[in-house]
Order: C-alpha cells, then structure tokens, then sequence
C-alpha cells in the first residue's frame, strides 16, 4: 500500500520504517527541512537503537522517503499535497505538547488536518486517515475529521474513512515494539475503515491479537493504558519511600507483588520516577480533560504528585549520607529520561540537578550520548555556565563528593565499585537513583552506598 504519514517524530518515524520494512510504499511528511533532509539522506534525526541501519536501506530501496512542507511556496506546495493524495492511508503522527494548564495543545493536530483536507480536495478515490497521535477521546471525530470536511468539501464514510490507532512505542526499543508489536488496536469510523487499516496490518505476525473498536474507546485505550502504568511506577515509588521506614527493600517486596499473574512484574521498579514525552503529558492530558467536564480525579492527582517529588528524595538521601549539601561536588549520571535514548523531556535529571543548585551544589551533569546533554542545555533556561558538563564517565565522577544516578545507562552499569572510590574524593556517596547496582558489593568497597527503596537508607 501507499501510505504517507505526518510528523518526523519518534513515533512517525519508526511508524513509517515499520511499514515500509512491511514492503510498503511510504512518505513521512514533515515542516522541518533539517528532518527531511536527514531522513532523505538514510540518518535518522534522532537517536533511537537500530534505526540508523534500518532507515538508511529503507532509504536506498526506495520504500521510505522524507517529504518537506514548505510554508508558503505556491510553486512546492501543490507537489506536497499531491503526494499526500497519492498515497491510500494518511497517518497523524504529530505531537500533542501539554499547554501550562496540563490540557493537549492542538495546535499540529489541527494543521495536520488542514493539510490532509487540502490534499484530499481533488481526489477522486476513497482515503483513510489515522490518527496515531495521543488524543483526548473525541478529538478524532470532532476536531480532525470537521477540520479535514471542511478544507475538502468530502463526507466521512463516504469519501473517505478514518480510524484511531494509538502506538505503545517505547522509546529505546520502538523498533521492536513497532515491527511485532503486543496488540494492535484499531478503533473505526465504520467498518470499511477498519478494513482497510487492518489490510495494512495483514502482513505483521498473525499471532498478534488485533482489536477492533470504536475511535473514542481506542483514544481512551490509550491514555488508559498509560494512567495505569504511570499509576504502577508511582505506587511503586510510594511503596519504597514506606519500606525504608521499616527496613525492607522494595525490589524484594515488588519481585513478590508482581508474581502475581493479576498483577504481573512490569512498571513496578522503584526509583527517581518517570518522565519522558508520554507518561507525564498524558496522565495531565486526560486529568485536566476530565476536570473540564467537572470531575474529580484523586487517583491520577497523586500519581503526578508522587512523581515530582520522588526525584527530590535522591536529593535528601545524599543530604541524609554526606551531611549539608553546600559546596558539595555533585554529579548527576544520565541526562536523557531513560537510557538508549536522547529525549529529555520531563527527565528526572532537571528537579534533580535544580534542587542541588538550590542546596548549594556544584554539579556536574554527564550522559554517553552527546545530542541528550545538548538537549538537556536546551531545557535549562538558567545560565548553564553554572552547571559543567563531562566529557567522559571518568572525567564526571572524579573528585566528586556524591554520584547520583538517574537513568541506567549499560555504561553506567559496568562501572566497578573500586573506579568510584579511586576517582570520587573521600568518605565517597553513590546515591542509586535506579537501583542498577548490588549495594553490597558496594559497601564492601567503602562507599556509602543509597538507594530508593533500600532497606539500610536510615
Ligand atoms: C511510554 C509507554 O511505555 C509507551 O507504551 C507509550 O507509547 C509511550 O510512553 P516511554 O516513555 O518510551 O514509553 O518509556 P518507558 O520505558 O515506558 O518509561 C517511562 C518512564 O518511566 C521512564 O522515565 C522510566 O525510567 C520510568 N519507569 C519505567 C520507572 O520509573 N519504573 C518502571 O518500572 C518503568
């Protein structure tokens, strides 16, 4: 099949890969020329593990292009509609950033919209659009599908169909996730519609249970499937703030809670919290639609308070090991939110490092990926000439009084006891922000050793 998608994102991106590794035809639509010309030179333009090598022979076979919207080139722009309206499917796959109020900004959905309307003017044959971005329930059918009526003058159901089909992509294995992915929900306009994205699927494993639904309930599927694991990691974080209290470890405690098939042992690992482009945004997005409709939501309220304090409790168990911060040499390993990948939006390592600049610390941050330590830059507003920023582990933990780890970088996981306390200064502290190291091998080795959730903190 022809498919185009717009949105050079992460979950365009990898969408489009998936389908043409599949031996589809696709063009990945985007207003940033840099991201076009990336993609159109086989580099993807950002990190993600293995899509390098995937798009580049995607690229010089042919199945995968990038396609540029200019804003304003009466002569490019027919040529960019044109190939919208020649491909079968149109995927939405633009972000949806929360406004200051935690609501979804539309304002790429809605342009998104007007483009395929635009496109889809002049056509003859019947379209299908989907909507993967994460959408409130409802915004399918009232926002994208009157804003595509009215810029094309075509009926829905008649002219053209529509579907909603949310991704569970996880960033650091998207590609995976993307190829064989656990289920694949497609919530239809009309059964037509849901026939045609579902003949799009026909070629990925059998095996994989397909769901067939409505558009709002598939929007809902989404933001509830999120709350839920949002809910799982922030239950998880109150659980260990409580066993460190009685003595216990929580990752003990967790491996037994989650041998229960009910319950099962994903999303339940204690640590600094969550962060990234979906959790936060959506357990706000879907709180704050709620609210407008003049509900209450307690459940999800305390999932998002746990999670912006959690991050401050790696700052108080380096205060309750090293004494007062003041003047401490800090540094916070992992920048990006998670590891294996460079997106930094709602990382952990931002309330950390603006607690500890609070306390009085110098701190220096590191990452092994360059383009995650350009990007945190960007996130901190402030003077960043006051936060260093290291080249190498080695030249991060040195001369340090604490080591605060925020993400679990396999790099960092390698690292021995013994480079810690021959590089950190005396009576050295490793706050373990995600507990990716046996604390007793680090005892044994004389560094004061603190985890979320452990047992021995007091
Ligand atoms: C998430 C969802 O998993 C995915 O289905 C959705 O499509 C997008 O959002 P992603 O944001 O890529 O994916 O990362 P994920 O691996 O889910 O982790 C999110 C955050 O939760 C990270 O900050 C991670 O460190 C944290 N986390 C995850 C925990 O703190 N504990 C856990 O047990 C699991």
């Amino acid at each position: 099949m022809k498919v185009s998608i717009i949105g050079i994102g992460p979950v365009g991106l990898v969408t489009g890969a998936a389908f043409a590794e599949h031996g589809n035809n696709v063009v990945v639509a985007d207003i940033d020329k840099e991201r076009v010309n990336a993609l159109n030179s086989g580099k993807p333009p950002f990190y993600e593990p293995g899509l390098d090598n995937l798009v580049k022979g995607l690229v010089s076979r042919g199945l995968l292009r990038g396609l540029f919207k200019p804003s304003n080139d009466s002569e490019n722009l027919p040529l960019y509609y044109k190939s919208i309206r020649d491909t079968d499917i149109t995927f939405i796959c633009v972000g949806t950033p929360p406004n200051p109020d935690g609501s979804m900004n539309l304002e790429y959905i809605k342009k998104a919209s007007i483009d395929i309307g635009t496109a889809l003017k002049d056509k003859k044959e019947y379209h299908l659009v989907v909507s993967k971005s994460t959408i409130v329930p409802g915004t399918t059918e009232d926002v994208i599908l009157k804003l595509i009526e009215e810029h094309s003058s075509k009926k829905r159901e008649i002219d053209f169909g529509a579907c909603s089909n949310p991704e569970f992509l996880l960033q650091g294995s998207a590609i995976a996730g993307a190829l064989n992915p656990d289920r694949i929900v497609i919530g239809e306009l009309d059964k037509k519609s849901g026939d045609v994205l579902m003949e799009l699927y026909s070629d990925f494993d059998e095996k994989i249970p397909r769901l067939k639904v409505g558009i709002k309930t598939a929007e809902m599927i989404k933001y509830a499937s999120n709350s839920l694991l949002a809910t799982k990691i922030s239950f998880a974080n109150e659980m260990a703030n409580i066993c460190e209290r009685f003595g216990v470890d929580v990752y003990e405690v967790m491996e037994g809670v989650g041998l229960d098939y009910r319950i099962n042992p994903g999303f339940l690992r204690a640590g600094v919290g969550f962060g990234g482009s979906c959790f936060p945004k959506d357990v706000k997005a879907i709180a704050s639609a709620s609210r407008s409709k003049g509900l209450k939501v307690p459940l999800l309220d305390s999932v998002l308070l746990i999670n912006e304090e959690q991050p401050l409790r790696a700052v108080e168990l380096a205060e309750s090991a090293a004494g007062d911060l003041k003047d401490k040499d800090v540094c916070i390993l992992g920048l990006s939110f998670k590891p294996d990948t460079d997106d930094v939006r709602e990382t952990r390592a931002l309330p950390i490092l603006m607690k500890l600049l609070e306390k009085g610390c110098k701190v220096t941050g590191y990452d092994p990926e360059p383009k995650a330590v350009n990007n945190f830059r960007k996130l901190f507003h402030q003077d960043f000439s006051i936060v260093n920023f290291a080249r190498s582990i080695e030249e991060a933990i040195k001369d340090k009084d604490i080591v605060i780890i925020q993400n679990e970088w396999e790099d960092f996981k390698k690292l021995e006891p013994r480079i810690f306390k021959t590089l950190m200064k005396k009576n050295p502290v490793l706050i373990d922000g995600r507990r990716i190291y046996d604390p007793e091998i680090f005892l044994k080795e004389g560094i004061i050793y603190r985890s979320i959730g452990w047992k021995r903190n007091f």
